[in-house]
């Protein structure tokens, strides 16, 4: 193998560290403040703030390999290619260096770092329209790197062009770099982008110079940055000359796992073991994130459970006992947790979900898999229809992507539309409901429950006291009688802790201390001293950050009470274990 996983991280960082880059960590894959897009697709995505100007606190040239989850994909995979998740290694200029120098370093990496001839490289510039003019500049950068004219190609905005990652944002004209395997071309109009086989395209790098407005407008930004993004898993299986994504080194422990479970081979269901082994390494890293996010049927979480489930159905399919999920797991957090330590760190957190998960779907699997017989069976044409599929997932927890699997396998199709109106229609229904149980876990804005998360934070800050810094929340549960709060805590507390805790609570309840509230960058807030729950991102969004004297400070969305004596007296009734690794305490506000 001329490159391993690791080679080829360590050269993408390595090298861009020699350009001047800071090595930053990859943000969350779940985006915090672009209510249009489920996860992270792209490096530039938790960059935005920055190509938009605002200053970087890690300076001016970045770099770093991205999470990203791509839930268009999700359908596709099972062939060789497609991922749910994948690695995108990026590098940044934030306003400083533009089209001369990435054109050169580019160059560089290719020929010198991934050992690609001058003779095999072929790239694309913008053609120019009525929004952006035609980058010639950017090709004659390609030409004093020795390449012809005939290896450079310019393609409008549909190939040319990249972003804005949403409706809205920073984008601009890009050029793509294609390795050319030398065959002849197809065609007259063959060219980089064709898929042949002749071209095979490795990077991208976008001069982001325009904002998109709402109304479809592109403005100049007040500074030109560089976003560039090169597959990790791709350009791994070119390098090393391998069609298939899961032949890899990134698949193989679990593919060799699966086989000697099923007592199969590869081979033998190709889609089974692609699905699993895709949808399992998505769920781990998803569940790994830091946010601690679980299956649902909702948005982020709904995928999780999709993933998860199919993942399961496959299992079955294959004959593996759907209890081994956590020991599959356990092999891909093993192989990826050397790069990203939070798999580690949330390891209990991403088996207990799993396992819960399991245990949940394993009760339905059975009963649902019987009434789908009975469904089928009973089907005076080759469709199931969306009420059907809907109630399928609704009772017995079937994504809609499992029932289709189970219909194609009987030569049946489900009607897709029918179950999205219903599926859209619910979905309309929960999120009303959920919104109005707010954030921070509050169920209502009663002077109780006010006054009670006012009392979760000052418990929050004694925890931390008494136990150390290991406490950190991860849960909360706010109703007008009580508070639920879990953190993060190997052991059960001694009765001695519990009363020191209340002790403190108290003693600041007793000082009456005024409750204050400011609004700040997140990235202040956290210099500042305050607790946020979610730190591994640079964030430019303005928070509120909530000062109970000097006893706490949290960043956090309110309501409060607006004096720590208004709160009564505090009483913890239970602690308890939640989940391994996690506590929980029940506690009151007495008269
Ligand atoms: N943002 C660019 C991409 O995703 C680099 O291709």
């Amino acid at each position: 193998m001329p490159f391993t996983y690791h080679e080829l991280r360590n050269l993408w960082l390595d090298f861009f560290k020699s350009k001047g880059h800071t090595e930053i960590p990859s943000a969350s894959v779940l985006p915090e403040n672009d209510p249009t897009v489920l996860f992270t697709t792209a490096g530039m995505q938790p960059l935005i703030p920055y190509l938009m100007g605002q200053k970087h606190p890690a300076g001016t040239r970045l770099t770093d390999i991205q999470k990203c989850v791509r839930t268009n994909d999700i359908a596709d995979v099972g062939d060789a290619s497609h991922l749910t998740f994948f690695q995108m290694m990026g590098n940044w200029s934030l306003g400083d260096y533009f089209k001369k120098e990435m054109v050169a370093w580019s160059f560089e990496f290719l020929t010198q770092k991934l050992g690609f001839k001058k003779e095999q490289l072929a790239v694309t510039c913008f053609a120019g329209d009525a929004d952006a003019p035609r980058d010639d500049e950017t090709a004659g950068y390609w030409k004093e790197q020795g390449l012809r004219d005939d290896q450079i190609f310019f393609c409008g905005k549909e190939d040319n062009w990249w972003g804005p990652a949403g409706q809205t944002g920073p984008c601009g004209p890009d050029t793509e770099m294609f390795i050319d395997n030398g065959q002849p071309k197809c065609g007259p109009d063959c060219k980089p982008g064709c898929h042949c086989g002749k071209y095979t395209e490795i990077w991208n790098d976008v001069f982001m110079q325009y904002n998109k407005t709402a109304d479809g407008k592109y403005e100049l930004l007040a500074q030109k940055n560089v976003d560039t993004g090169m597959g990790l898993e791709r350009t791994l299986c070119f390098l090393n000359g391998i069609q298939d994504v899961y032949s890899t080194e990134m698949f193989s422990d679990t593919i060799k796992q699966l086989e000697s479970l099923s007592g199969k081979k590869y081979d033998d269901d190709l889609k089974a073991f692609r699905k699993i082994a895709d949808h399992l390494r998505a769920s781990v890293f998803i569940l790994g994130d830091d946010r601690g996010l679980t299956p649902s049927n909702t948005d982020q979480g709904y995928i999780l459970r999709r993933l998860i489930r199919i993942a399961i159905r496959n299992m079955k399919k294959l004959g593996i006992e759907a209890s081994e999920l956590p020991n599959l797991a356990k092999t891909v957090i093993d192989r990826y947790a050397p790069d990203y330590p939070e798999l580690e760190r949330n390891k209990n957190f991403i088996l207990e979900e799993l396992t819960k998960e399991e245990k949940l779907f394993s009760r339905t699997l059975t009963t649902g898999l019987k009434e789908m017989d009975k469904v089928m069976a009973n089907l005076k044409d080759k469709t199931i229809d969306g009420q059907t599929a809907f109630h399928l997932y609704d009772t017995y927890g079937f994504p809609l992507e499992f029932t289709q699997e189970i219909a194609t396998e009987n030569g049946l199709t489900v009607d897709v539309d029918g179950f999205n109106k219903c599926f859209e229609a619910h979905q309309a229904l929960s999120r009303a409901g959920s919104e109005q149980k707010f954030k921070c876990g509050l169920s209502d804005h009663s002077v109780e429950t006010t006054n009670l998360h006012s009392a979760t934070h000052l418990l929050h800050a004694a925890l931390r006291k008494v136990l150390g810094d290991e406490v950190a929340q991860k849960g909360s549960n706010i109703t007008p009688e009580r508070l639920r709060f879990d953190f993060s805590f190997g052991r059960k507390m001694t009765p001695e802790e519990i009363k020191q805790v209340e002790d403190l609570v108290n003693e600041a309840i007793n000082k009456k201390m005024p409750i204050t509230c400011e609004e700040m960058p997140l990235d202040k807030a956290i210099e500042s001293g305050a607790t946020a729950l979610f730190k591994d991102r640079y964030d430019a969004e303005l928070v509120k950050v909530y000062t109970m004297g000097d006893f706490s400070k949290e960043v956090c969305g309110g309501p409060h009470a607006a004096n720590t004596g208004d709160l009564g007296h505090f009483k913890i009734k239970k602690e308890e274990s939640s989940s391994a690794g996690v506590r929980r305490i029940k506690a009151i506000l007495e008269k």
